[in-house]
């Protein structure tokens, strides 16, 4: 019998029970926490932000996705084998980007979301294209990109908060709290990059 339920997308590994634990350990995540101010006021505005932006998922990944086509160093990352965009591999992983809106909104940072935030990293550097069998000429996503990817990740998802009717200071808490959680996420990811030195 499968470990994940059957809806799960293809390749989301979050809830399994073989995913090797992170090398970072709990002290590390904690010293993170302190350096991009995170409280528990974040955690509870950040989980209100998922009520608001889940159900806009497929509107949010329209954006980000454009952003990404219309970047042909960002698109290059999605190339299979002749070169060109792989429109499969780009499907597989949007589903997954998909899940990853909420699971940034409401996962505990416990030790299986830090196992999955290494699963991350590991699939943005040494890992990467196998989880959708993919023969691309890309390695690596650059880790110059993947710092820099914070900003439209950050500023592109405000619009979605300011819903009809939202109150303005609810609207910054929520949008201060998703750009603290990208941050500690590309922070974490970057680990496998430089693990001397991280
Ligand atoms: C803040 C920056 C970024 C965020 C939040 C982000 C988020 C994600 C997420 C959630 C996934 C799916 C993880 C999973 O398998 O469950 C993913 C995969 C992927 N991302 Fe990123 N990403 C970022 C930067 C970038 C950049 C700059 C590129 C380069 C264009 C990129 C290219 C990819 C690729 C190619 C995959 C598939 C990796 C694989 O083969 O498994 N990402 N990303």
């Amino acid at each position: 019998m499968s470990e994940t339920s059957t809806d799960a997308p293809a390749g989301y590994t979050h809830d399994s029970r073989h995913l090797p634990p992170s090398p970072v350990s709990a002290e590390e995540l904690a010293a993170l926490h302190a350096s991009v101010l995170w409280t528990e006021d974040d955690a509870a505005a950040l989980r209100r932000a998922g009520e608001v932006l889940a159900p806009q998922t497929e509107a949010i990944l329209d954006v980000w996705y454009g952003f990404v086509a219309g970047n042909p160093h960002l698109v290059a990352a999605f190339a299979g084998a002749d070169g060109e965009p792989d429109a499969d591999y780009l499907a597989a992983v949007r589903k997954r980007f998909g899940l990853w809106i909420t699971d940034l909104c409401t996962r505990e940072h416990n030790a299986q979301w830090l196992a999955y935030q290494e699963e991350i990293a590991l699939r943005h550097t040494t890992s990467k294209s196998r989880t959708d069998h993919v023969d691309s000429p890309a390695s690596h996503v650059a880790l110059r990109d993947l710092i820099a990817l914070a900003v439209p990740i950050t500023l592109t998802v405000r619009p979605f908060l300011e819903v009809e009717g939202a109150d303005p200071a609810e609207v910054e808490a929520q949008h201060q709290a998703w750009f603290k959680a990208v941050v500690l996420s590309v922070a974490l990811w970057a680990r496998p990059y430089s693990p001397q030195m991280w």
